[in-house]
């Protein structure tokens, strides 16, 4: 028997699976600092970090290059080194675990919740040993992880916690804003973040001395705000206290990410009635299994992450995404676990049967478009792709 074919044509267009929403005021607050004539660190970083701070409640923002700089400056500040174990969900993108080697501790893999696909509290109590310095739960589409047990298990232990919020701005757990939960958060403004500077980052924390270290190593280790020396007020003279990093994030990217933050919770809005039209659309379809949601959470709606239920579909997900190209839609996958990389699976000696959970969830998980500047008509196409790829290839 051949192979059924869709004769419906097409959306026009190429639906990429994200565009960034960059407006007039962002145009017009990077050319205004272009002429500033102040491009690096300086009053629009400041900026941007007072109002970050105040948007999450945090008592300090630190804004940095990337996520990936939060992080390995949040584990840093810890103390994190060689001899110690920072446990990592295997679900995840590699800013995650790679942190952790250039520190030259151990990133410990765990398996991911089945209904949730977030870090298995189970699973991290079942990877603690002496060594353990950290966990860094990832919030992983959105949808914040299991807190309450997270820092039960890490407060009873002493072990530190360092979240990974790349995906969550906004959103909330118990009613606090992820950036208050713990003591060290860590967010991305990645070109497909939820807000862009491009390229950027920040680190949340109510803890003076752990502000401190973060904001002195993330510029050279030099003292006293380093990048004050150009100014009016400031001294040439500085202090090298540390072999620091070059994490400082630029006033071109902060002048992005002011006019950013202030529609971060309209953009959440636009993306959550997305959600809401894929989950009413979806519910019916038996080969689809939809975003897990949490009562005591609010989820940022970073990703849409279905999973095919490959038993009734006669094709694997390569030939569904495939099918959703056909039909000009673009998707993507979140994630590749780590412990599916060569890089992992050489070093740390992982294998897919070690990590049953992620290993099944990642052979089914398809990410669809869900951006604020996505059209009624976006969305009707993407649901209508979806249907059709379904309804043509179920057993
Ligand atoms: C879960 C997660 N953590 C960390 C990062 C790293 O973010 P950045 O690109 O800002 O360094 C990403 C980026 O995709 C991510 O998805």
């Amino acid at each position: 028997m051949s192979a059924p074919v869709d004769r419906r044509s097409p959306r026009a267009h190429y639906l990429p699976f994200h565009v960034p929403a960059i407006g007039d005021e962002e145009i017009q607050a990077v050319t205004d600092t272009l002429r500033s004539g102040w491009l690096t660190t300086g009053p629009r970083v400041k900026q941007f970090e007072a109002d970050f701070a105040a948007f999450v409640g945090a008592r300090h923002a630190i804004a940095l290059n990337s996520a990936t700089a939060a992080l390995h400056l949040s584990l840093e500040a810890l103390g994190v080194g060689p001899g110690d174990e920072v446990v990592v969900p295997t679900m995840t993108f590699t800013a995650t675990g790679e942190v952790v080697v250039h520190l030259g501790a151990t990133p410990v893999l765990v398996d991911c919740d089945p209904d949730t696909m977030n870090i298995d509290p189970v699973a991290i109590e079942a990877a603690i040993t002496p060594r353990t310095k950290a966990i860094v739960p990832v919030h992983l589409a959105g949808l914040p992880s299991d807190m309450g047990r997270i820092r039960a298990i890490a407060g009873r232990r002493g072990i530190a916690i360092v979240e990974d919020a790349a995906h969550s701005l906004p959103a909330s757990y118990a009613g606090v804003p992820v950036g208050r939960i713990g003591e060290l958060t860590c967010f991305s403004f990645y070109a497909t973040k939820t807000i862009t500077t491009g390229e950027g980052g920040m680190v949340t924390t109510d803890n003076d001395e752990r502000a401190a270290r973060i904001r002195l190593m993330s510029l050279h280790g030099i003292s006293h705000d380093g990048w004050k020396r150009y100014t009016a007020t400031g001294s040439w003279f500085y202090e090298v206290h540390e072999a620091g990093y070059k994490d400082n994030m630029t006033d071109l990217a902060a002048a992005l990410g002011i006019e950013q933050l202030k529609k971060a919770a309209a953009f959440r809005d636009a993306r959550l009635r997305i959600a809401e039209r894929y989950d009413a659309a979806f519910n019916s379809l038996s080969e689809l299994v939809l975003p897990a949601r949490r009562a005591d959470s609010e989820h940022a709606w970073h990703l849409y992450v279905i999973r095919l239920d490959l038993d009734r579909l006669a094709i694997d997900r390569a030939q569904f995404i495939d099918a959703l190209r056909q039909r000009n839609i673009g998707t993507s996958v979140h994630f590749i676990p780590l412990h599916l990389h060569p890089y992992y699976r050489r070093t740390l000696g992982v294998t897919p049967a070690d990590f049953p959970i992620a290993s099944a969830a990642y052979e089914r998980i398809v990410s669809l478009p869900i951006f604020p500047t996505m059209t009624d008509d976006d969305v009707e196409d993407v649901i209508d792709a979806v249907r059709t790829a379904i309804e043509l290839h179920r057993r």
